[in-house]
C-alpha cells in the first residue's frame, strides 16, 4: 500500500517539505489519492476549506497559534496524519 504522507513529503518533488507554504502552487501532491480511486469529493473539500479559512480569518483577524510550532503534537494513526490538537489565541 502506498503511503500518501511519505509521497507528499518527498524533498525531490517538494523543496523543504516540512515548511508550511500555502503559496507553493504545487498541484502534484497525492493528498486526495491518485488514479481511478482519486477522491471524488476533492473539489468540494477545496471549496469548503477556502470558505472556512477565509471566513475564520475575516472574523478573527488576530487568530494565531498559541505555542511554538515545533511543539505542536502530531498524531499518526494508520493512514491518517495530522495535528492532535492546535492551541490558538487571539
Ligand atoms: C480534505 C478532505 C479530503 C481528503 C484529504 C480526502 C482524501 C481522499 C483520499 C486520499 C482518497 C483515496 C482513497 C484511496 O486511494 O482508496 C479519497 C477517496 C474518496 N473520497 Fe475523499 N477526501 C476528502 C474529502 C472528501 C469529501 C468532502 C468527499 C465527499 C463529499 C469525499 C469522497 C470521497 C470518495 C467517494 C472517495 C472514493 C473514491 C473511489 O474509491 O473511487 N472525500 N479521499
Amino acid at each position: 500500500m502506498a503511503l500518501l504522507a511519505a509521497a507528499n513529503w518527498d524533498p525531490g518533488v517538494f523543496p523543504e517539505p516540512g515548511r508550511l507554504d500555502v503559496h507553493r502552487g504545487d498541484r502534484h501532491h497525492v493528498g486526495f489519492g491518485y488514479g481511478v480511486h482519486q477522491c471524488l469529493g476533492q473539489n468540494l473539500a477545496r471549496l469548503e476549506l477556502e470558505i472556512a479559512f477565509s471566513t475564520l480569518f475575516a472574523r478573527i483577524p488576530t487568530l494565531r497559534v498559541a505555542v511554538p510550532v515545533d511543539e505542536l503534537p502530531y498524531t499518526y494513526e494508520g493512514l491518517l496524519f495530522g495535528l492532535h490538537e492546535l492551541p490558538v489565541t487571539w
